[in-house]
C-alpha cells in the first residue's frame, strides 16, 4: 500500500491554454513539450486504515489548504478506479522552484498519480497514467513521458482519447534548456484561473485555436527534421500569442515583469548577430531560453549579466516517470 515515484517538470514548445471541459481537464487545443531532466518531484503515497482524510508533507512542511484540497480531491479519482476508500499519507519532495513560479504542477501531479496507482495495485500502461495526471493538472499528463511529447486533446466526453504520448526519445536530440530565474515571487493568477478567463473573455481567444493545429504540425515536422530554426521560431510565436490572448482578457492578465522583457529583447538581440536562441514563457514571469547546446555557455554568460535576471538553469531533455524501490 507503499510506492514512491518522481517525475520530471515538462516545458510547452506549443502551449495548452483553455479547457473545454473543466472537471475532467479537456484541452482547447493540442500542445507539444519538452520533459527536462533539471526539474522533478519525488512523492511517496502510503494508504493506511488509520487515517481519517488525507495527509500532506511537501518539502518538510504541511501543504496550503488549497494543495491538500486539490491533492484530497486527485486521490478520490484514483480512489475510485481501484474500488478504496482508505484515506493516504502523501510526502512530495520537490526540486522546483515553486516559489519563483516555475510550474511544479506537471512533476507534481505525474508523480502523485504513478506513485498512488501504484500503492494501490493498479498496474497501469503509461496512456492509462496519463488519462489519470491529466485530471490533476493538464500539463501533467505530458510528464510521464520522457523526450519530447505530444498531448492529443482527443473528442470524447469522458476523456479517454485525452492521452499524451512520445514522440521522440530525450537521447535522441539533445537540445540545451536554459532556465531563467527573474521574479522570486508566486505568480498572481493561476493557469486554471488564467486560461477560464481568456476563454471567457479574450476577442483574441479564437485566433489562437485558429492558428494553433498548424504551429504544432509545424513543431513535429520541425523535431523530426532536427530542424532547431525552424522549431525554435514556431516556439516563440506559439508562446507570444499565448500570452496575447491573455492580454486581451478582462481583467487583462499580464504575466511578465521588467526581467522578462529583457530577456527577450536580449534573446533577439542575440539573433541578430547570428546566435540561434529562442524564447518561450509559461503563465508566469521567469523565461526558457532554447538553444543548441554549442551555444550554451555563450548565452548564459550573456543573460547572466542582465540586471533582472537571478539565475540561470541549464536542463536538457529528460526521462518519464520512475519509481523507486
Ligand atoms: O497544467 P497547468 O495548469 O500547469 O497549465 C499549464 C499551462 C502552461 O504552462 C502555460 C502551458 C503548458 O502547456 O504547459
Amino acid at each position: 500500500m507503499k510506492a514512491t515515484a518522481r517525475a520530471n517538470t515538462n516545458i510547452a514548445l506549443i502551449k495548452y491554454w483553455g479547457k473545454r471541459d473543466e472537471k475532467l481537464f479537456l484541452p482547447m487545443n493540442r500542445s507539444l513539450s519538452i520533459t527536462l531532466d533539471g526539474f522533478y518531484s519525488t512523492t511517496t503515497v502510503e494508504f493506511t486504515e488509520e487515517l481519517k482524510e488525507d495527509k500532506l508533507i511537501i518539502n518538510e512542511s504541511p501543504g496550503s489548504n488549497e494543495d491538500r484540497n486539490k491533492i484530497s480531491d486527485f486521490l478520490t479519482k484514483i480512489r475510485n478506479v481501484a474500488g478504496t476508500n482508505l484515506y493516504a499519507t502523501v510526502t512530495s519532495e520537490n526540486n522546483v522552484p515553486t516559489a519563483a513560479g516555475f510550474a511544479s504542477s506537471a512533476s507534481g501531479f505525474a508523480a502523485l498519480a504513478a506513485a498512488a496507482t501504484k500503492a494501490l495495485g493498479l498496474d497501469l500502461k503509461d496512456e492509462d497514467l496519463s488519462v489519470i495526471a491529466r485530471q490533476g493538472s493538464g500539463s501533467a499528463c505530458r510528464s510521464i513521458y520522457g523526450g519530447y511529447v505530444e498531448w492529443d486533446m482527443g473528442t470524447r466526453a469522458d476523456g479517454r482519447d485525452s492521452v499524451a504520448k512520445q514522440l521522440l526519445d530525450e537521447k535522441e536530440w539533445k537540445l540545451t534548456i536554459l532556465s531563467t530565474i527573474v521574479a522570486p515571487e508566486r505568480k498572481k493568477v493561476s493557469s486554471r484561473d488564467g486560461m477560464k478567463r481568456t476563454v471567457e473573455t479574450s476577442p483574441y481567444y479564437q485566433g489562437w485555436l485558429n492558428t494553433v493545429s498548424y504551429d504544432l504540425m509545424e513543431a513535429k515536422s520541425a523535431i523530426k527534421e532536427r530542424d532547431f530554426q525552424r522549431l525554435g521560431e514556431v516556439m516563440e510565436s506559439n508562446s507570444l500569442k499565448m500570452h496575447a490572448t491573455m492580454l486581451g482578457a478582462r481583467p487583462p492578465i499580464l504575466y511578465w515583469d521588467s526581467g522578462t522583457v529583457e530577456i527577450m529583447n536580449c534573446i533577439m538581440q542575440l539573433r541578430s548577430t547570428g546566435i540561434p536562441a529562442y524564447f518561450t514563457i509559461d503563465a508566469g514571469a521567469n523565461v526558457k531560453v532554447i538553444c543548441l547546446p554549442e551555444y550554451e555557455e555563450e548565452i548564459k554568460r550573456v543573460l547572466m549579466e542582465l540586471k533582472g535576471v537571478l539565475q540561470v538553469i541549464s536542463c536538457y531533455p529528460g526521462k518519464g516517470v520512475s519509481y523507486i524501490e
